[in-house]
């Protein structure tokens, strides 16, 4: 006979563990399948987040700020060391063990809410019935009463410089540098293009960005990517706007890498160059043609507001489906759709999903951009506070960047909010959770913020929406 769940999830990242975990304590049986396998050979849950994207980018980024920080910044605090060395065999083995730690912590999530981690491949056939094969023995059919695909995304690889797992890297290799390379080249100034661009870059490598845009972070507000053009500069970042890739040739132990701008083509030589040009959405072998699912024209599973599929009761989520390429996204709808499942009434509100780009100054924002409010055509006013006002920042020695505060001028209410400078990963909940609950620029101007302190800055920005800041003149 064969098994039968209530749910079962395809893909265990941020999106399909969490919407597992939601669906078990719904009290519901609940098999999460997994094919995912690192570089040891071994197999792990937590998908690309844990094991190749948001965490271990987070654990170099941390590296590379306390080296570069020891190595400039400890004498102006007064502080001296001997020549401040790196290790980064230590430093890769930091990195691996934190991934380590993390995937075994949902394995024994997974456990400890009695769902059925299976490790290997899951393709959903017609009728909702999941076809399950181990990595080491033959398939066999699971039935199911709901089924959720979260089979995420994969790095974009171009015809014109393919990966080799040497030379030309995707963001996964990247992170697995063992040695710092000297000449490094980054195609993409997107997010993954710019944290390890700036991971590299203070570690000691030569970093030179290829963009094909004229303009720089053109998805944040222009004044922070001004700011934040400045601060990559400054950093010795090289970052060429208006630069498309147009072939890259691997030869003996350097990449060229050849690229047109206004000028005509040019050609880089570099060590190692990491193409970040994007993520497509992964679906390889996850849907047999006659289950009935959708795809667009780029690959996405098609889903509606509530990420029901096409086909009743099979379910999409994540980075397989349209929206933001972010875990945080992915494992909100997991929460919804396991709530739907079992119910109850749920929604994600994608208006107000939360972007951090970990470089240093980190930049951070939620809502709409300036930009994008003048487009609405609502009447608007903007507050912005300068960390080098902040007490708190000048004692950490990270005054660059500021906190812009968008709000609507009828009713107050916020729009936006954008932040470039120390701990905006941090500090832009505030501006999410006040989002949330549909808070006017004046909830926050009338919020106690603990002094000194970072959040400080938010509250004055949003005081000087009104021309009101106290620590700062106003314009
Ligand atoms: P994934 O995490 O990709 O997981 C999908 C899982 O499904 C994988 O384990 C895969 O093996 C498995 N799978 C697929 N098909 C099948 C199948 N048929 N059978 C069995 N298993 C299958 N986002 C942030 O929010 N913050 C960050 O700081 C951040 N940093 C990043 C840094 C890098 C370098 C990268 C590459 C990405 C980063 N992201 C970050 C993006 C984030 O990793 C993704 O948005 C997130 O992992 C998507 O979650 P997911 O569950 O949809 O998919
Ligand atoms: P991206 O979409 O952020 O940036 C890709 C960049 O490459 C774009 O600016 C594009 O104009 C440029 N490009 C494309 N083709 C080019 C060419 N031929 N020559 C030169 N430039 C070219 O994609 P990225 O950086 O690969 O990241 C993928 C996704 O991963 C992000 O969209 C994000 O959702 C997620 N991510 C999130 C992080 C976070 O939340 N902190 C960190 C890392 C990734």
């Amino acid at each position: 006979m064969s098994k039968s769940y209530d749910v079962v999830v395809i893909g265990a990242g941020p999106a399909g563990y969490i919407a597992a975990i939601r669906a078990a304590q719904h009290g519901m049986r609940v098999a999460c399948i997994d094919e995912w396998t690192n570089r040891d050979g071994k197999n792990a849950f937590g998908g690309t987040c844990l094991n190749a994207g948001c965490i271990p980018s987070k654990a170099l980024l941390e590296s590379s700020e306390l080296y570069y920080r020891a190595k400039h910044e400890f004498k102006k605090h007064g502080i001296t060391t001997g020549d401040v060395g790196m290790d980064i065999t230590a430093m890769q083995k930091r990195r691996a063990g934190i991934v380590r730690q993390l995937t075994g912590g949902i394995a024994g999530l997974l456990k400890a809410n009695k769902i059925d981690g299976l490790v290997g491949h899951g393709q959903l056939l017609a009728g909702k019935k999941v076809e399950f094969t181990p990595v080491d023995s033959s398939p066999e059919i699971i039935d199911a009463d709901a089924v959720i695909l979260a089979s995420g995304s994969v790095p974009i690889e171009l015809r014109i410089a393919p990966f080799d797992g040497d030379r030309i890297v995707d963001s996964w290799d990247a992170l697995e540098f063992d040695v710092v390379p000297s000449r490094l080249g980054v195609v993409g100034a997107g997010v993954i293009g710019l944290e390890l661009g700036s991971v590299w870059a203070r570690l000691g490598a030569s970093v030179t960005v290829i963009e094909a845009m004229d303009d720089f972070l053109l998805m944040a507000d222009r004044d922070v990517a001004a700011v934040a053009a400045e601060e990559f500069k400054k950093q010795g970042l090289d970052i060429r706007l208006g630069a498309t890739l147009t072939a890259a040739k691997v030869t003996g132990d350097a990449v060229s890498a050849e690229y047109e701008d206004a000028s005509g083509a040019q050609t880089l030589e570099v060590d190692k160059l990491i193409v970040a040009v994007g993520r497509r959405p992964f679906t390889d072998g996850l849907i047999a043609s006659d289950s009935g699912i959708q795809l667009d024209e780029k690959g996405f599973i098609v889903v509606d507001n509530e990420c029901r599929t096409r086909v009743k009761a099979v379910f999409a989520i994540g980075d397989c489906v349209r929206g933001p390429m972010l875990a945080h996204k992915g494992s909100e709808e997991g929460v919804m759709v396991a709530d739907l499942i079992a119910g109850e009434t749920a929604e994600v509100n994608y208006n107000i999903v939360p972007s951090v780009i970990y470089t240093a100054p980190e930049i951070a924002w939620v809502g709409l951009n300036e930009e994008e409010v003048k487009k609405s055509g609502r009447p608007y006013k903007t507050g912005s506070f300068p960390f080098a006002a902040s007490g708190r920042a000048k004692a950490m020695e990270q005054t660059s960047g500021m906190v812009k505060v968008i709000a609507a001028s009828d009713d107050d209410e916020i729009l936006g909010v954008h932040i470039i400078g120390p701990m905006a990963g941090e500090l832009i909940s505030e501006g999410v959770l006040a989002m949330e609950f549909a808070a006017s620029t004046e909830d926050i101007q009338r919020t106690i913020h603990a002094h000194p302190s970072l959040a400080e800055a938010l509250h004055e920005a949003a005081l000087a929406v009104d021309n009101r800041a106290l620590n700062y003149i106003n314009r």
